[in-house]
């Protein structure tokens, strides 16, 4: 479904990825690990067109060389961006409904209404702001608004970052609903709740594949994983996903600021969809 060859990225005269070769086969889950730095955003981001990049990407056998981030979205191959990049003036209903944009006629989207019985709590702030939201609020709707856009493949850029256990655990129901059906390529800080959930991981670092094997071979080599992760790849306990989501909501320090949230041309590709959307019905 989605085939990486010899990917580079470069910010200038830093090399952030060296030559990837990746594949995410039809319905599989794959993660991708790596410390910070490694280039696993940059990957992502490069993968859905929203940098420059040499090498090729093919989704569903089509070179995605000559299309934009825009058209990326509307082929259903959808990324929940690192730092969520929701829509900061946007209530939280507008957000949620911009996933459409995304979805064209495919079938198997979920209804704003049923992302609001995903995350209740949504429901209570459909008409706030996205700025007014907290860190793990944001987070729900770049997810819920992903759902909307009737994914054919999800890229995930660290989607348990900023929430709280609980949420994490209906995150991680959601996903479960679509594994199997799509394929996933998942950015997760939590090793074990990485491995847990894919069946296949890449190691990244410092921008090369540096290892790529089942989760099981993954977990049956934990030191390799501590070497380059840390404490993180502990792979032992859920105790330890609460853990990391806990530490990580303490640590945001992002939520509710507009600045944080970025500009609109700086939003993921389904938020590509609806400014340039905008653009052209403007034109
Ligand atoms: N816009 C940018 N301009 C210059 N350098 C950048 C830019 N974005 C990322 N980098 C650099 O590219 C490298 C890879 O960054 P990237 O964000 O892809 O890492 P990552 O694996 O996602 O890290 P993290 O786990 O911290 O999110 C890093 O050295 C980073 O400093
Ligand atoms: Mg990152």
């Amino acid at each position: 479904m989605l085939e990486l060859l010899d990917v580079c990225v470069h910010y200038g005269t830093t090399e952030a990825v060296k030559s990837v070769d990746l594949t995410v086969d039809g319905t599989e889950t794959v993660a991708l690990l790596g410390p910070n730095g490694a280039g696993k955003s940059s990957l992502l981001r490069a993968i859905s067109q929203v940098i420059p990049y040499t090498g090729t990407v093919l989704f569903d056998g089509a070179d995605l060389r000559r299309r934009t981030a825009f058209d990326v979205a509307r082929m259903g191959l959808i990324h929940v961006p690192e730092g969520r990049r929701i829509f900061p003036t946007l209530t939280v209903h507008e957000n949620l409904l911009s996933g459409l944009t995304a979805a064209r006629s495919r079938r198997g989207k979920k209804s704003v209404d049923a992302v609001y019985d995903l995350f209740p709590n949504l429901a209570l702030m459909r008409s706030r702001q996205g700025y007014a939201l907290s860190g793990g609020e944001q987070q729900m709707v770049a997810i819920g608004r992903a759902l909307v856009g009737a994914p054919r493949m999800l890229l995930l850029d660290e989607p348990s970052l900023g929430l709280a256990p609980i949420i994490v655990e209906t995150v991680f129901n959601a996903l479960r609903d679509l594994k199997g059906q799509i394929p996933i390529l998942l950015v997760e800080q939590n090793t074990s709740l990485a491995l847990t959930e894919c069946d296949r991981a890449y190691l990244l670092v410092t921008g090369e594949i540096k290892s790529n094997a089942t989760s099981a071979e993954f977990a049956d080599r934990g030191s390799l994983l501590a070497s380059f992760l840390g404490r993180e790849s502990h792979l032992s306990s859920s105790a330890g996903s609460n853990e990391h989501a806990m530490t990580s909501q303490m640590n945001d320090t992002t939520s509710g600021s507009p600045k944080e949230l970025g500009t609109s041309r700086e939003m993921g590709p389904t938020g590509y969809c609806v400014v340039e959307s905008i653009e052209r019905r403007a034109n």
